[in-house]
């Protein structure tokens, strides 16, 4: 059963002003149409912005607590209707449904810490200089944020943004990627029934080239929040750079996994097979190399084979399956193109390595779980993002050469080490260039009240998720009052 959705634009769903629309299938049976959905373009862009103009003027003079309140409302909504959105998305992006329910519960616990903040919003106090005057500072919102989001977290991203941004008194325009625009639509649902204002939050459908780009070159767009890939990261950096707007950017990663010869290995499988194969590979935080130890390595890597060849692959929506299918072809594409790579490299393909086909597979973008042994840091496997089911498997002689293997990539989003050493996990923590580094856990699982973000070629420096990210959707205002009733010089001009 499919359905024809809209736009969201001043608190009425329409469609794209062109009338134009595009289908979204499911990546498990391409013969399940999901939806159709508005090709948008610049023209809707304006009048979705526009809207949010007019909007923030009076949703930024509404007490945050009150604000929050809204957010809060949402959270219900999509806590009594988890189930329902979860089987959605599973059938919209493919990800097994045990992980569609934990994307929505991240909205869900997302939701509810940011609506605690409608009663903190905590700035500064400070005595001044002078007598008789008092200093503090105060969290402003900034006017319309953008919010560009990608499919592999349907509502856990969006949400992470879009509840925070709302709580500070900003208005959004919310563009998703094409290949989750349902659960992106059910997420403005919730917050529509809550009871946000008309204009405050609108919602459009479409490409990045004919909707994001324009989105972000909007002159009354003030904040664009991105997460996706770092090709687009760069292209966005550039317009944003020029008109000096806020850009927050979260993107790829390369994200390793140590494991130790003193680590425990049963622990160390599980968490590698759950961080390198869960979604499919297509998390930002995905384990992409796996580092091993050499002492330990032989054994360690025989265990992974047998573990990866047994997950079962298959349709999301099947509770047996462990490995749902790629979003779309082209994902699948480009992992099979990685397969090419790493085997011209010299890298030795020891498990997976091909589509699944066969009957109930021929309609999806199913493919094998796949490992790599025998890879070597500077080949392109072990550097760039594959977003897939692809594991690359490096041995190192020493903790030192994990660390610097660990280092050597141009992501540095998430990490982890396998190890029952106090002092080594404590020099991993602090020499690991990444956003975080878990201690015996896989490099997947960020929990919603912490920072989330990276370093290097992962993004420019903000952590959205946690409080963190009211430094993204605020500005700060320093207020000076002055009560002595006359002209008093600030210290420097005393002197
Ligand atoms: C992402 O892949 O972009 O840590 C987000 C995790 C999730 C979020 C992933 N909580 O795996």
């Amino acid at each position: 059963m499919s359905e024809t959705y809209h736009n969201f634009i001043d608190g009425k769903w329409v469609p794209a002003r062109s009338g134009k629309t595009f289908e979204n299938r499911n990546p498990a049976n391409q013969e399940d149409l999901v939806g159709l959905f508005p090709d948008s373009d610049e023209s809707d862009v304006n009048a979705a912005v526009a809207a949010a103009r007019r909007a923030y003027e009076s949703w930024r003079l509404v007490p945050a607590p009150r604000r929050a309140e809204i957010v809060r409302r949402a959270a219900t909504l999509l806590e009594e209707r988890k189930e329902d959105l979860a089987r959605l998305m599973t059938r919209e992006m493919g990800k097994v449904l045990a992980e569609t329910r934990g994307d929505v519960q991240e909205a869900i616990d997302c939701g509810y810490f940011a609506s605690g903040e409608g009663r903190r919003l905590y700035g500064d106090t400070a005595p001044s200089e002078m007598p008789n005057k008092v200093a503090y500072s105060v969290r402003m919102p900034v006017g319309v944020c953008a919010m560009i989001t990608p499919w592999n977290f349907p509502m856990a991203i969006p949400s992470w943004k879009i509840f925070p941004a709302l709580v500070c008194g900003n208005a959004v325009v919310f563009k998703p990627a094409t290949d989750t625009p349902a659960s992106a639509a059910k997420f403005v649902d919730v917050l529509a029934e809550a009871g946000i204002p008309d204009g405050v939050v609108n919602f459009l459908t479409g490409g990045g080239k004919s909707v994001g780009g324009p989105l972000a070159a909007h002159p009354d767009v003030r904040v664009v929040s991105f997460t996706g890939s770092s090709e687009v990261g760069r292209v966005l950096a550039r317009e944003c750079g020029t008109r000096l707007k806020r850009l927050s950017l979260e993107l790829g990663g390369k994200n390793a996994q140590i494991v130790m010869e003193d680590a425990n290995l049963d622990l160390a499988l599980e968490g590698v097979l759950w961080g390198a194969f869960g979604t499919t590979g297509q998390r930002c935080t995905a384990t992409s190399r796996l580092i091993l130890h050499r002492p330990i390595a032989g054994v360690f890597l025989e265990r992974l084979i047998e573990a990866a060849r047994a997950l079962k692959v298959g349709d999301g929506l099947n509770p047996s399956t462990q490995v749902g299918p790629l979003v779309n072809e082209g994902q699948r594409e480009t992992t099979a193109a990685y397969v090419e790579i790493g085997k011209k490299e010299g890298a030795e393909l020891v498990s997976g390595g091909e589509p699944v086909t066969g009957r109930g597979f021929d309609q999806g973008f199913f493919y094998r779980p796949t490992v790599f042994a025998k890879v070597r840091p500077n080949m392109r496997l072990a550097r760039e993002e594959i977003f897939g089911p692809v594991l690359s498997v490096l041995t190192v002689d020493s903790f030192e050469e994990a660390i610097h293997v660990q280092n050597d990539t141009p992501y540095g989003l998430s990490s982890s080490i396998y190890t029952q050493d106090v002092n080594r996990a404590m020099r991993a923590i602090r020499d690991i260039e990444a956003g975080i580094t878990y201690v015996n856990g896989p490099t997947i699982g960020a929990e919603v009240h912490m920072p989330f973000g990276g370093v290097k070629d992962t993004g420019n420096g903000h952590r959205e998720a946690s409080h963190t990210v009211l430094d993204v959707f605020t500005e700060w205002k320093t207020v000076y009052i002055d009560y002595s009733g006359k002209l008093q010089r600030a210290q420097i001009d005393n002197h």
